[in-house]
This record gives structure tokens, sequence and C-alpha cells, in this order.
């Protein structure tokens, strides 16, 4: 399975944040937001990465990311020159997919908790079968997303990006799986009123062929976002409430890698070097200690 991390748009809701950076660049408290979505991909298993942003912002992804080997993981780029839209991710990564099944996070979406790594894994299996696969989050204002109505029986009925009424309905996160394919899919979507490829309308030409499956991620799973100053204040604040309890890092790529098998130590120990003066490389440091 391929994975594409999309990171682009201009952040307008942070400005002047976002005046000389992306905003997926920017701290969610002692990390960099894109550590977060690459994480999830990451615990999917998945290491064949493509991460989509602006021209101007490119540089700087590759500046942190480099190829990924020091991660376990191959990074590739690719540009979006105008934010048309999310489903365009497909479209841009067309190659790179390669007719393999292809997961697609929003780099500015965190998720955390437990039964998540489970979720992400069984979305990956069904994706490679040929579902597309996407979740439903209970929020308190879901008009704010592309939203999902079950029907009685607990089967999707509909799909609406920011509806203007949302009763009964669930928000989408973004983070979506799909079976080979889903390029040619991509190229069907007209675009909406406001210009753009919705993944909405992605999504519901799968669930309109019944192809599209929809689990609920239930309360013991956070889902984030990180759009304004408020939200992305409010995560910085979880991150760090979360790890200063458990001593555990959450999204520590390397940490990641190292558990699934994809570095060892040596290259544990050359990320700690290069942080060694911040509590990240202190943990990347007693990584390398452990048993
Ligand atoms: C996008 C999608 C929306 C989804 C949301 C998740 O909206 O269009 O369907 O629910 O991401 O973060 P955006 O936040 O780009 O407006």
């Amino acid at each position: 399975m391929r994975g594409i991390i999309l990171a682009g748009g201009r952040g307008t809701r942070l400005a002047p944040m976002t005046a000389v950076t992306s905003k997926q660049l920017l701290p969610i408290y002692d990390k960099p937001m894109a550590y977060y979505p690459l994480s999830v991909l990451m615990l999917a298993g998945v290491r064949d990465i493509l991460l989509i942003s602006t021209p101007e912002d490119l540089p700087g992804f590759r500046r942190l990311l480099g190829d990924g080997s020091g991660f376990g993981c191959r990074v590739v780029y690719a540009e979006q020159p105008s934010p048309d839209g999310l489903a365009q991710a497909f479209i841009i990564g067309d190659p790179f997919i390669g007719g393999e099944s292809c997961v697609l996070i929003l780099g500015d979406n965190l998720f955390y908790g437990g039964g998540f790594h489970a979720a992400v894994r069984r979305a990956s299996a069904l994706a490679e079968e040929g579902s597309a696969v996407i979740f439903a989050y209970r929020v308190k204002d879901p008009t704010r997303y592309g939203v999902v109505r079950f029907d009685g029986s607990g089967a999707p009925a509909s799909l609406e990006e920011k509806p203007a009424r949302a009763d009964n309905a669930f928000a989408i996160p973004g983070l979506y799986f799909y079976g080979p394919g889903v390029a040619e899919e991509a190229r069907a979507v007209k675009p909406s009123p406001r210009g753009e490829l919705e993944i909405t309308d992605l999504n519901r030409r799968y669930l309109e062929r019944g192809r599209l499956l929809v689990e609920r991620l239930g309360r013991g799973v956070a889902w984030l976002d990180t759009g304004t100053p408020e939200s992305l204040h409010d995560a910085a604040a979880f991150v760090q409430s979360i790890q200063d309890r458990q001593g555990l890092m959450i999204a520590c790529i390397e940490e990641i890698a190292f558990d699934n098998g994809w570095i060892g130590r040596e290259e544990l120990a050359i990320a700690a070097e290069r942080s060694k003066e911040s509590a990240y490389g202190r943990y990347l440091r007693e990584l390398t200690q452990r048993a």
C-alpha cells in the first residue's frame, strides 16, 4: 500500500504564523505537525510515502524528512501548484500509486488513542481487497467537515461536504483508504461550485456502487484538527499532557520505525544525536538503551 500526505493549502486561518512557512510545518507542542499524520501511515504499515505540498513549501518538507531513510521509509515529493481539492492528490500521485492500493491523510489531522492502531490496520487490509474505507467521528459541530449519515441498519446512507445542517451526521476525518484504481475515479470527479475536486464527491462514487465502508471511531479515539490558533493550541496541550503523564511520545517517527523493525539501533542513535539538546533527542537516546 502507498501513502499520501497532503500538506497543501495556504493556512490563511493561521496567518501570520503561516506567512513564511507551511501550516503543516508548524509545531504541535514539540514536533512538526507533519510528524503526526506521517506516524499514522507508519502505524498502518505504510513505508512508501508521497508528500504533496505547494511549490513554495516543498523545500521545507524535503529538509525535514529527506528521503525518509532516517525513519525506515521512502519519501518522495510532488507539487500541488494551487489548492484545487483533496481528490486532486490522487491525480498528482497517479504515477507514484502505480496501480496499488493507497491511503491519503491530511497533513493537519492528528489521531490518538486506544483501538486506533487496529482500526487503521483493518482499513488497510480491506482497501487491499478493493474497498474504499473512511471513518466517522462524533463532533459537536459537524458542519465544518465532510459528513456521513447512516441508515437504520448502520450502513452509510449519504455523504455531504460542509452541510448547512448536520443533524444525526458524523464528521469524516481526513484519513481515506482506497483499493487500486483510485486515480481513475478521481479523474471522473467534476469540480464543485467552489472549483475544487472534493474528496466527498470521490467517496460518493464509491458509496453509490456499494463499495464504501465507513468505520466509526469511538470515544476512546482523539481526532483533533489544527486549523485555527485555538485548535492548534488545544492539540499542543493535549500532546503535552499525555506525553508528560505517560513518559511516552506521540508521533515519534523513529520509535515507530524501530518498533516496526524498519530501522536498527544505529539509525536510532543517529537521530538521537541530531536532536541531542532536546527532550525528543533524549527520548530517542533512551530508546537505544532499551532492552
Ligand atoms: C477537508 C475535507 C472534509 C474533511 C476535513 C477533515 O476539509 O474536505 O471533508 O472532513 O478535511 O479535516 P478542510 O478542512 O480542508 O476544509
